[in-house]
């Protein structure tokens, strides 16, 4: 088999079988086959793209490339949870506490964050003690006990995935959906995952910015889930203003645990009953959604979300008083508002410059190196459809080192789009796919 041969053939919109995406994939892990022949490889997919079965015969020869985690010594089914890159997204630190109280084991490797995206490890650190240095066994042990289990990505999952991403980013490939989907779908199956339910951020602040772009990427995840049998749904949810109101690592803890108290941001909440629902259907301990939504509900009223979110904490070495008293978690030396120029009614609150003003206060990296602070970001006060004057506080920062305060200011109003009418409620989700 000859590398170019295989670029020819995709370039010419034919479809490659099985050997042929394994001889790719083990070729360029392997460093016999050449960036620029893969750079080439991939621009033609971009531009004819793959079947279902390629792309799925894509995906496992990814999740081939490395470890794969083996979850089988935890009893249940391991629904994994992915989301395709929201802003001030918390859904993980409220989900993990409220399915794992429904019975659903949640074993979750996570990263941190880098760019305008946070990281659930990070915030989970903004936590006294607490750690995420478990080695397997541990792991699959507290999962077994408290049904909750976060750590850091210690095996060597998917590289030929982390090398095909970073070749993309250079040669314009990245927003290409077959290859997207696999490789989102490659790192959730090598980590162990026996189902799926995936967050599909759409608009501005997304990956995809139009609805349709949206469901393509979800159904294209989804066909892969039923390819490689692990039941997977697809929610496409509204990314066209961050989630909740806080932005950064312990205000969105702050926040996670007021969600968990039933006292958290409406969107927040809802999407996470949402995704919650389809997590316990695809793992079995409810039948319907609509069933599942209302053990869910019942679990945040009862308190004993808060309970195993408790226990949790206190098992990876945390300081489970934190819960009860959040002003134990770092706190920001200054709080600056933001001030409105302009009146009207907010149409949007662009996600990614939310990201970015975060992460210049400090509470994200801007390369792989960068030493993050754990108390600081933003808080949003108005959010889309709410009405604004000119004065009004807009959004809250949290600051520890003062100097660019006028520049995030700044950047944070000009992510705001006010105009003079009230426009028609956008949904929060758009729609399922199974
Ligand atoms: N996230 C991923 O993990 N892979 C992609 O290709 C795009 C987003
Ligand atoms: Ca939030």
């Amino acid at each position: 088999m000859r590398m170019v041969d295989l670029i020819h053939k995709k370039r010419e919109g034919q479809e490659l079988t099985t050997e042929e995406i394994n001889f790719i994939i083990d070729g360029y892990s392997r460093g016999a086959i050449p960036d620029y022949q893969l750079s080439a490889f991939t621009m033609a997919v971009f531009y004819q793209g793959m079947t279902e079965r390629e792309t799925a015969d894509l995906t496992l020869a990814m999740v081939e490339s490395g470890e794969q985690i083996d979850l089988s010594k935890i009893e249940g089914i391991k629904v994994d949870k992915h989301s395709t890159g929201g802003v001030g997204d918390t859904t993980t630190l409220v989900l993990g506490p409220l399915v794992a109280t429904a019975g659903v084991p949640v074993a979750k490797m996570s990263g941190r964050g880098l760019g305008h995206t946070g990281g659930t490890i990070d915030k989970l650190e903004s936590i006294e003690g607490f750690h995420v240095e478990l080695n397997n066994q541990e792991f699959i042990d507290q999962v077994n006990k408290v049904k909750l289990s976060v750590i850091g990505q210690t095996a060597n999952l998917t590289p030929a995935d982390k090398k095909l991403y970073a070749l993309r980013d250079v040669t314009a490939t990245v927003d290409s959906i077959p290859l997207i989907a696999s490789s989102i779908m490659s790192k959730k199956i090598a980590a162990g995952a026996d189902a799926i339910v995936l967050d599909v951020k759409t608009g501005d602040g997304a990956f995809m910015k139009t609805t349709e772009k949206s469901f393509e990427l979800a159904k294209a995840m989804v066909d892969i889930g039923t390819l490689t049998k692990r039941n997977t749904v697809a929610v496409v949810s509204d990314m066209d203003q961050p989630l909740g109101f806080a932005v950064g690592n312990a205000l969105e803890v702050k926040e996670a645990i007021e969600t968990l108290k039933g006292n958290g941001p409406k969107d927040l909440e809802e999407l996470c009953l949402v995704l919650g629902s389809h997590m316990l259907v695809l793992g079995e301990k409810a039948k319907t959604v609509e069933e599942a939504y209302q053990i869910l509900e019942d679990i945040i009223h009862s308190g004993k979300a808060i309970e195993t979110l408790k226990e949790f904490v206190k098992a990876q070495g945390g300081n489970p008083d934190v819960i009860d008293n959040p002003d134990l978690l770092p706190q920001a030396e200054a709080l600056i508002d933001v001030i409105a120029e302009e009146e009207g009614f907010v149409h949007k609150i662009h996600a990614e410059e939310i990201g970015i003003s975060a992460m210049m206060l400090g509470a994200g990296r801007e390369t792989k190196e960068s030493e993050i602070d754990l108390a600081v970001g933003i808080k949003l006060n108005k959010k889309v459809g709410d009405r604004v004057d000119k004065g009004d506080v807009i959004a809250t920062l949290y600051v520890n080192n003062p100097k660019n305060v006028e520049e995030v200011k700044r950047k944070v109003l000009a992510a705001y789009t006010i105009g003079s009418e009230k426009l028609a409620e956008r949904p929060l989700i758009f729609g399922i796919v199974t």
